[in-house]
């Protein structure tokens, strides 16, 4: 892999970059990216509500690299690598097919010779432990640590021990994404597959507005909406432009186009049908009364405030309550947060739609790709979920059209008149800054400024 002599001067995003395609082909790229990369950041492994009792436990891959983590108490989640000590067997299996393990113990057993471990991953029984005439101390037959983090509902982890903390790693974004109330949410559905293309592809897909118009030409007849991308240190997040009394619409609660009253229930009905997110059944139903509710002519941010306090008091009725976030606030978070480097939160008051990429192995052609779809739900009332292996045509329609670009997009960057990438400026600024980022952990791809 070219090593790039400075890796520390960021391009201006807001002016045009070049983003070299090593980061997306390269074997060795993808190979470094394990060091580099995934054994240095923060990630997100998983939902607190996954492992709701002492002795849950699940699993998250990343790479080569294998993590247990483990409820030890009311108030405190263990990781550890998913290793044993002792000749390096995995220590807890996934089952075939699973996206991960997860399940309820009081400890664990290495099914290779028996070793034991507490929840904590302290060693608590080695057979004939004697033989290693007092060694096996000082942790040395005790799971390696792995750092956790708990935020927003995610627990994190970080396999680099001398690293900054979560609080530093996630900068603004806390401050952005708390009021959203993001760990009340319970997923409505979790699905994930694999794909031919690198993780960078599959998370690109989504951290941009800038494909709507033609991957998803349905959406023309709401309404064009222009959409921003501003980087913000390690991040990047996306919206729309809203008009100064508009700002709810920055955010994804918004109106369509026309008569807003008509255009919104489309909208929404189509998208819930199409997309299966970004909207609840409360909203598309509040939607579908508009025309009924408000007279011909109402004026659009009329409309946009009487559909949402609508769906609000009617959430309200079932013992829901959504968090109030000031219209300003919206208008600065905009839709989604991609958390560098794998990670988008798509938020709003009343729902959320998260996706995450893996590498697959090291094969910079392939990736893992999850999505879950949250929303909020009467105490006791969130339905039981898994992550469900789902193949293409089983996903919903709006997401079958941003995987048709996927591969062609991963097979064409390969092509030699394929001189890298030229992301749009101000559509698609997450996608320079996800690169710029990069380069430096990989000390490799910095964009090249043009013009
Ligand atoms: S490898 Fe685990 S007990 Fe031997
Ligand atoms: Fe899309």
């Amino acid at each position: 892999m070219a090593k790039d002599s400075d890796m520390t001067t960021q391009p201006d995003l807001e002016k045009p970059v070049l983003v070299p395609a090593e980061a997306y082909v390269s074997p060795e790229y993808a190979r470094a990216e394990q060091e580099r990369l995934w054994r240095k950041v923060w990630l997100q492994a998983g939902r607190i509500e996954d492992i709701p009792e002492t002795g849950d436990y699940i699993t998250y891959d990343i790479g080569p690299d294998t993590v247990l983590i483990t409820r030890t108490g009311p108030d405190s989640v263990t990781a550890r690598h998913n290793v044993c000590p002792h000749r390096g067997r995995r220590l807890v299996d996934t089952p075939p097919g699973a996206r991960n393990a997860h399940g309820h113990a009081r400890g664990f057993t290495c099914g290779y010779h028996g070793w034991s471990f507490a929840l904590d991953g302290t060693n608590t029984h080695v057979p004939h432990e004697e033989d290693w005439q007092g060694s096996l101390c000082a942790g040395r037959a005790d799971l390696t640590p792995v750092r956790v983090g708990l935020w927003g509902g995610w627990i994190w982890i970080s396999l680099d021990p001398d690293g900054e903390s979560l609080e530093d790693y996630l900068g603004v974004i806390p401050e952005m994404l708390d009021p959203y109330r993001l760990q009340d949410m319970r997923a409505r559905w979790r699905k994930w597959i694999v794909f031919e293309c690198n993780w960078k592809v599959a998370m690109e897909a989504f951290c941009e507005t800038y494909h709507v118009a033609t991957t998803h030409p349905e959406f023309n007849a709401f309404g064009q909406f222009r959409g921003w991308a501003r980087n913000k240190g390690l991040h990047s997040h996306i919206g729309y432009e809203a008009a100064k009394d508009r700002e709810e619409d920055a955010g994804k609660l918004r109106v369509g186009t026309g008569d807003a009253r008509i255009s919104t229930a489309q909208m929404q009905r189509f998208t819930w049908e199409n997309a299966n997110t970004n909207t609840t059944m409360t909203m598309v139903r509040a939607a579908e009364r508009l025309a009924e509710e408000l007279p011909e002519g109402t004026e659009p941010a009329q409309v946009s405030a009487h559909w949402i306090k609508a769906s609000r008091e009617a959430d309200a009725a079932r013992g829901v309550n959504w968090p109030v976030v000031a219209p300003a606030h919206t208008a600065q978070a905009g839709t989604a947060w991609q958390v560098f480097p794998n990670f988008q939160i798509g938020q709003a008051v009343n729902n959320m739609l998260c996706y995450a990429a893996r590498p697959y192995g090291t094969d910079p052609d392939k990736c893992i790709f999850e999505a879950a779809v949250y929303e909020l739900y009467p105490e006791g009332e969130a339905p039981e979920t898994e992550w469900t292996y789902t193949q293409p045509h089983e996903w919903p329609p709006v997401l079958q059209q941003d995987f048709g670009n996927m591969a062609a997009v991963q097979q064409g960057m390969k092509s030699a008149g394929f001189r890298g990438a030229q992301p749009n400026p101000y559509m698609e600024r997450a996608v320079a800054s996800l690169h710029a980022n990069l380069a430096r952990y990989m000390q490799a791809g910095m964009p090249e400024q043009q013009g």
